[in-house]
């Protein structure tokens, strides 16, 4: 099998599952489409520019179709995630070389659509919001990868911004258990992980469930469920877990409790992505997205003052549908006010069926690309600064792979920068201390030497 996956940290979770899910049903990972029996495309929806590569791709798909076809060979082709889940009737309609669509819900099933295709040589489509557990399907076959994996907490969105598909192609916020999580969590320490980042799409909305008779210890919820920061706290009791983060936060669910983990979990990384989108108040009232620029700045300085060196990151969107260039500048002061470690930065992008897709006064494309030029400069320039802060200090540093150069591991550090460095291969899932002796806009290096004299094991 040739697993492909576009979009989010979120895809390479399910990627990896389905991967899980598929093996001891016979299927082995390899690395060409061109080698595989079954092809499965794990799509993103979230911009024009995502959902158009994989009709590309697909094209690109139909000569390799048709040709094991003809050797009597059989190929077959599976479209996931987002894409399949918005889209999947139209898939199939303009592809006709796609045997299975089947939506980020329902992918648990793989094994035994794939089963009844071949029993009855017919596909389908499965995109149903499934009530089943899909987490219990697949908590099964987990396996782990490296000393530093991803686990789902929490999918879906209610948050409905005006521009984006996630609340149609995810669903309705839901959270996972914290035994469920707690299990799996302990389950993938085993296996030698070090570090864990929480994924959901709102990951800061996930809650337990209330507990009988409400109440349930000082930092529970009034009706007794957990936040987040319990969460975290929770988590970090297992031993041999160094390190916790968690993706992608909103600034509504931002909560006392979560900012109090940062200042009081020492395992959870002084790293957050916290996107804002944009710095006009017009326009992130027209985006629905429920505060206001003041708003995450106060969030910011609360965060700093609980974890004076924590790392930030965002996502910002240019040319949102009105947007003047009195907003924009209002983008790139609130850019310049918080200082951001990295940053993701999108031009609009009109996705059907969304509020914002037919809203008047939309921007020109020239509009679009010259303030998207000016904001990823401004940000590349705060990245810079931010990793050149580090030369000649010395940084924990968690390895997680070889580098492309021989005798090179590469590893990352509390703020969630690639460090590169000549250390010997034992390192491989060790914590050490390394100095940086170098920055770039995208990586850190810590050089032979400094790392031979420099490399602490934790
Ligand atoms: N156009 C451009 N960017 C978008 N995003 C979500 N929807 C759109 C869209 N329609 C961006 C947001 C979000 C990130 C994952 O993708 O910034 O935080
Ligand atoms: Fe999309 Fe907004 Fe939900 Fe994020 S919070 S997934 S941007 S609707």
């Amino acid at each position: 099998m040739f697993i492909r996956s576009y979009g989010c940290q979120m895809n390479v979770y399910d990627s990896e599952r389905m991967a899980e899910l598929l093996r001891p049903h016979g299927y082995r990972s390899v690395e060409t489409a061109e080698e595989a029996d079954l092809v499965i495309l794990n799509t993103c929806h979230i911009r024009e520019k995502a959902a158009e590569k994989v009709f590309s791709d697909l094209g690109r798909l139909k000569p390799l179709k048709a040709a094991s076809n003809a050797s009597g060979r059989d190929l077959t082709i599976a479209v996931a995630g987002c894409v399949a889940q918005a889209e999947g009737g139209e898939i199939q309609r303009r592809m006709p070389l796609v045997d299975i669509v089947v939506g980020p819900q329902s992918y648990h099933r793989l094994p035994e659509i794939l089963a009844r295709r071949d029993r009855l040589a017919g596909g389908g489509v499965d995109t149903d919001f499934a009530a089943e557990e899909k987490f219990d399907v697949l908590a099964a076959a987990r396996e782990a990868q490296g000393p530093a994996a991803f686990l789902t907490i929490q999918e879906g969105c209610d948050k409905f911004c005006t521009f984006c598909v996630v609340p149609y192609t995810r669903g309705a916020e839901i959270s996972r258990s914290a035994a469920a999580i707690e299990r799996e969590a302990r389950d993938l320490v085993e296996k030698g992980v070090r570090e864990i980042t929480l994924l959901g799409q709102n990951v800061n909305a996930w809650r337990s469930a209330p507990a009988p008779g409400g109440g349930g210890g000082i930092r529970a919820l009034p009706d007794g469920s957990w936040g987040l920061g319990q969460l975290c706290r929770h988590l970090a009791e297992i031993e041999g877990l160094a390190r916790l983060r968690f993706t992608t936060s909103h600034p509504r669910d931002m909560d006392d409790d979560l900012i109090d983990a940062f200042a009081t979990v020492e395992k959870l990384m002084p790293f957050l992505h916290l996107p804002v989108q944009s710095g006009s108040d017009r326009i992130l009232e027209g985006m629905n997205r429920g505060h206001t620029a003041a708003h995450y700045l106060t969030l910011i300085d609360r965060l700093r003052r609980a974890r004076p060196d924590i790392a930030l990151s965002s996502d910002f969107i240019v040319g949102f549908p009105g947007e003047t260039t009195e907003d924009f500048e209002a983008t790139l002061a609130l850019v310049d006010r918080v200082g951001f470690a990295s940053a993701y930065c999108f031009k609009y992008s009109r996705r059907p069926g969304t509020p914002a897709a037919s809203m008047g006064r939309q921007v020109a494309e020239p509009d679009k690309e010259e303030r998207l030029a000016r904001l990823l400069a401004l940000v590349e320039a705060q990245r810079v600064a931010f990793n050149s802060s580090f030369v000649g200090q010395e940084l924990p540093v968690l390895f997680e792979k070889r580098g492309r150069r021989a005798g090179q591991l590469i590893g990352r550090s509390p703020y969630l920068q690639s460090v590169h460095a000549a250390v010997p291969q034992s390192m491989l899932g060790k914590i050490a201390a390394a100095r940086i002796v170098s920055a770039s806009a995208n990586a850190l290096a810590a050089d032979a030497s400094a790392a031979r004299e420099g490399i602490r094991v934790f």
